[in-house]
């Protein structure tokens, strides 16, 4: 389905339409709640953005080869939950309040592959994996690994790629990391639940968490029992009154590139968190997730590497190879090391062998570095793209966070906004873009007037960057 004008509602969220087709699927006696109970997650993630207009019941029914009298349905109860508004005779439209539940960890990841443009951040160009290197070192790995590599391996992970992991970071961030205390984990995820158990065994039942910041914070602290509290940002890092004030004593970071705002903590910053980090006796848990990408300013080295025992620090091979490869790795004070690998074997006994196996081969031969060398040319190229492209198309506007990681800011006009209309006329032209207020834990006054998108551009050719830019435009203004 290609979006059209005289066709809205059903271009711009093809794609979403497609994911009630599960629903459809389901027992007869339970398809009328499957249906709404899968709009109803459409509308929450953001899959259907608010604005955006639904196809007529007939039209939807012979889509996804149900009864029409069940859509209508669905289309009456979640007008009368809020979720979607309907106009006499005017159709059916995901409501305008509608921003309940923020993203969520799956949400990050882009979901449109139907879209025409799609700027979703969270995902590398998953086209520059290198298939030839990693088909090498598994057919080297499957040949040379002695039997006992196939046993379960030591929750920590396999000493090898501990070692090589260890002189990874300690050269390229900066990490005091000893191999003795390195766990392989399968991404930033598991290291924040596992250190979410960690900090409830200590008592800890609040963590900070920066606002705006990752969407899957609430939920991850959650099942570990633990809530997370937003924390103001200012220019420099998380805001150190509000943290003080709030009286908890652990806090999540990302100061090498904010995530979503851009800003790397100053020295400034960074020496305070630690000291508050020492006075309360707590502890700065630290997301290095794209740390590596960096573009016209000097490394950040990692904060970790100023003060080991109040810093966990953790990475993962999301943004520099795959995320779909679920390998990443955690650091965390010696004190706090016996704990976290005691809930890292009862979770899962360890990382599977043979790709940790892999990915050392992969680190002891270079492949790791020349991977980082080869996406760090391409997405330099691809930042330079769009930076250029919304000046072009955009004038006026303000983008920043610009100098590393795998997107950008942009701060529209006011004449662009407000948000809910901007994005309802992006979606109708099949523009997939995430708004910086989807990762924002407490609603902030002039979201409804200005527009402020958080645009990844690691995943999209330069070619279709200036396009999808192009098109946006042409939607926001048309
Ligand atoms: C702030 C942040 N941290 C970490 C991750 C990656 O998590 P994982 O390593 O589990 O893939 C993401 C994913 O987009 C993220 O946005």
């Amino acid at each position: 389905m290609r979006p059209s004008k005289s066709d809205p509602g059903r271009g711009a969220a093809s794609a979403a339409w497609e994911v009630l087709l599960p629903a459809a699927s389901a027992p007869a006696r339970t398809r009328g709640r499957a249906l709404q109970a899968a709009l109803r997650e459409a509308v929450r993630s953001g899959r259907l953005a608010p604005g955006t207009r639904l196809p007529s019941s007939r039209d939807l029914a012979a889509d996804l080869g149900v009864s029409r009298g069940l859509v209508t349905e669905a289309y009456e109860q979640l007008t009368a939950e809020g979720y979607l508004r309907s106009g006499r005779g005017a159709g059916t439209w995901v409501g305008a309040a509608v921003r309940a539940a923020r993203p969520r960890a799956h949400d990050l990841a882009p979901r449109a592959p139907g879209a025409r443009a799609d700027f979703v951040p969270g995902t590398p160009d998953l086209s520059l994996f290198p298939r030839s290197a990693w088909a090498a070192a598994h057919r080297a790995v499957l040949a040379e690994s002695p039997h006992q590599d196939l046993g379960y391996p030591d929750p920590r992970g396999l000493p090898g790629l501990r070692t090589a992991l260890a002189e990874l970071l300690t050269r390229r961030r900066g990490v005091v990391a000893d191999p003795e205390r390195i766990m392989i984990v399968s991404g930033v995820t598991q290291a924040t639940t596992l250190l979410g158990f960690a900090l409830h065994a200590r008592g800890m039942r609040a963590v900070g968490v920066e606002n705006p910041g990752s969407p899957q914070h609430d939920a991850l602290y959650a099942s570990a029992g633990v809530t997370a509290v937003p924390l103001p940002l200012d220019g420099e890092g998380i805001a150190l009154e509000p943290l003080r004030e709030s009286g908890v004593r652990a806090v999540v970071t990302t100061p090498a590139h904010q995530f979503p705002t851009g800003i790397a903590y100053s020295a400034r910053r960074r020496a305070e968190l630690l000291d508050w980090a020492r006075s309360v006796d707590g502890i700065v848990l630290e997301d290095d997730y794209d740390g590596d990408f960096r573009y016209d300013r000097a490394p950040v080295g990692a904060l970790q590497g100023l003060d080991p025992d109040h810093v966990a620090y953790t990475g993962s091979v999301s943004k520099s190879l795959a995320p779909g490869l679920r390998l990443g790795w955690l650091l965390v004070p010696a004190s706090w090391a016996e704990d976290v690998v005691e809930r890292k074997r009862t979770m899962d006994l360890g990382h599977p062998a043979l790709d940790q196996a892999l990915f050392a081969r992969f680190l002891e031969r270079g492949d790791y570095d020349r991977q980082l060398r080869r996406c760090q040319r391409a997405y330099r190229e691809r930042r330079d793209t769009l930076v250029a492209a919304l000046e072009e198309h955009f004038p006026g506007s303000e983008v920043s966070g610009i100098a590393a990681g795998l997107h950008v800011i942009a701060t529209l006009p006011e004449r662009y906004g407000p948000e809910e209309r901007f994005l309802a006329r992006v979606a109708e032209a099949g523009v997939a873009v995430r708004p910086l207020s989807a990762c924002a834990h407490t609603r902030t006054e002039d979201t409804a007037k200005k527009v402020r998108l958080v645009l990844g551009y690691a995943h999209v050719p330069p070619a279709r960057i200036a396009e999808g830019v192009r098109l946006m435009a042409e939607a926001a203004t048309g």
